[in-house]
């Protein structure tokens, strides 16, 4: 049995949960499901990142108390992941004291390499970040993520040399000591690693108040991508605890968007600390409505609760967790959506697993008591690859396989052969018949298991079915029609 620690990206909490917000709570949560299944003890961090000015300006809109205010928002963060089945072993806020205390000791720790140094650049508030002329003369002073100007700052702040350990963390993304997934984005991540430049990491108290004081000097306030990087560790207890057992994280999911900051400053900040680096950096593609991306001013942001009140969760994570790719972007539509529903779950699914049931009832068969799933080498594969839209295909296939045999079997036709046949032959036809039946139910049996870290309440709905003292059809088939 091994230790295992996953992670997933912080959000903002400038607002509530959207639909995007989901891919990070859901990949995770699959992944952690797969690794408690091979036997492995998973720890599974979640959180909020509650600094900024982002922040504290949204709540002055709103005239609330900014402490209230991501109280308030953080919770909702807590239930959404509540609401989408995930289950995090932990749930870090940045606004925690550990955690607060614990960034300053990284910051403590990391002081070699960090200097003082007047900078004037251009900024976006809603990436936090500088970018650099080039990036702001290509988008013509807006940024293309937020579409928000960029503005001019010119300021005193801590810089973190990054260029003590460009080389180590070249050598690491290209050796996979630290694993950069898809491939691709690996490329990408070592083209801007040759040209970044020190990163500010901190702000005047003047400019930012809501943040995390640098230790020792009061005027300034931590930059937030440092405060909100240090939750993977301090959620662990560091610098206080031994955090051996879980650290380096096996995997950290995270949004194509932030991919950066988890690839550069990141390691540079390990690599200061002494800690090994993450095992894997997992970057997902974006959910995109109706093909372009969610923004308040397009109107097309879809909201998670109606799409999980629409059809329930196990629809909900089907949808996102094979519909959309786990690597590329990729389009939520209500049209696609109630396709893959009404087709898939319902058709696919529902139907085969009330079919064979029901057959079974016919007979009066039992269920397999002593079910062992059988190992899927294939299935095991597209799993460690961690590309789960892929390992869902793989899934589904099998459910199609086993919906051909039934259509091939016609065991529905057995009954007219056997009241048509001597007693002999009778007997002989129903030893069959309840081959076909036992040997499919133990085959929807291994599909069920393969569906367990994705859709785990249907799994469990289906496992009981064929396992129980006798077999029995559901009341209300798995997935209704509507
Ligand atoms: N606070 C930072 C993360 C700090 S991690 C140390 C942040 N927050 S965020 O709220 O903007 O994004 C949180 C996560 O949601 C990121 O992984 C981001 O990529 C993801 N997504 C945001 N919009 C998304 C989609 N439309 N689709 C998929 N994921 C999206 O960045």
């Amino acid at each position: 049995m091994s230790k295992i620690y996953i992670t997933t990206a912080i959000p903002y909490v400038n607002g509530a949960p959207h639909i995007g917000h989901a891919m990070d709570y859901l990949l995770a949560d699959t992944y952690a499901r797969y690794q408690k299944g091979l036997g492995n003890e998973v720890r599974f961090q979640a959180g909020t990142d509650e600094h900024g000015n982002k922040i504290a300006k949204k709540a002055a809109e709103l005239k609330i108390d900014v402490k209230d205010y991501v109280d308030q928002n953080s919770n909702k963060f807590r239930e959404f992941i509540r609401e989408l089945g995930a289950e995090p072993t932990d749930f870090i806020r940045t606004t925690d004291a550990n955690h607060e205390k614990g960034c300053q000791e990284i910051w403590k720790k990391l002081e070699d390499h960090i200097y003082k140094a007047e900078y004037e650049g251009w900024y976006c508030e809603g990436c936090e970040r500088y970018v650099t002329d080039k990036e702001y003369t290509e988008n013509n002073g807006v940024c293309p993520d937020h579409n928000r100007l960029y503005e001019k700052l010119k300021e005193e702040n801590y810089y973190f040399k990054i260029s003590d350990f460009k080389e180590q963390i070249k050598k690491a993304i290209e050796s996979k000591e630290m694993a950069i997934l898809p491939d691709f984005r690996a490329k990408e991540m070592l083209e801007l690693l040759k040209d970044s430049p020190d990163v500010s990491i901190s702000r005047p108290t003047s400019q930012l108040k809501w943040g995390v004081k640098v230790p020792g000097d009061e005027s300034q306030v931590m930059y937030v991508w440092i405060d909100a990087l240090s939750n993977y560790l301090t959620v662990l207890g560091y610098p206080e605890n031994d955090i051996s057992d879980f650290w380096p994280a096996k995997v950290q999911f995270v949004g194509k968007d932030i991919l950066r900051f988890h690839a550069i400053i990141w390691p540079a900040m390990l690599l200061g600390l002494g800690l090994p680096l993450p095992k894997i950096l997992h970057s997902h593609g974006h959910v995109l409505a109706d093909g372009k991306k969610m923004s308040k001013s397009i109107g097309n942001v879809v909201d998670p609760m109606e799409v999980l009140e629409a059809k329930g969760l196990p629809a909900f994570r089907y949808f996102f967790l094979r519909h959309i790719d786990t690597f590329a972007d990729s389009d939520f539509t209500w049209e696609k959506y109630d396709a893959a529903y009404n087709n898939e779950l319902a058709n696919d699914l529902g139907n085969l697993v009330q079919r064979l049931a029901n057959l079974c009832k016919k007979q009066d068969l039992a269920g397999i008591k002593d079910f062992q799933p059988e190992k899927d080498a294939k299935y095991l594969e597209i799993m460690d690859s961690l590309y789960f839209s892929k390992a869902f295909d793989y899934t589904w296939e099998k459910v199609q396989d086993l919906n051909r045999e039934i259509d091939d079997k016609k065991p529905w036709e057995y009954n007219k052969k056997i009241k048509a046949s001597d007693e002999d032959e009778a007997e002989k036809l129903t030893a069959e018949l309840h081959g076909v039946l036992i040997d499919m139910a133990q085959k929807l049996l291994n599909v069920a298991h393969l569906l367990a870290p994705f859709l785990p309440e249907t799994s469990e709905k289906i496992t009981n079915i064929f396992t129980a003292e006798k077999i029995t059809p559901p009341e209300v088939p798995l997935f209704p029609k509507n």
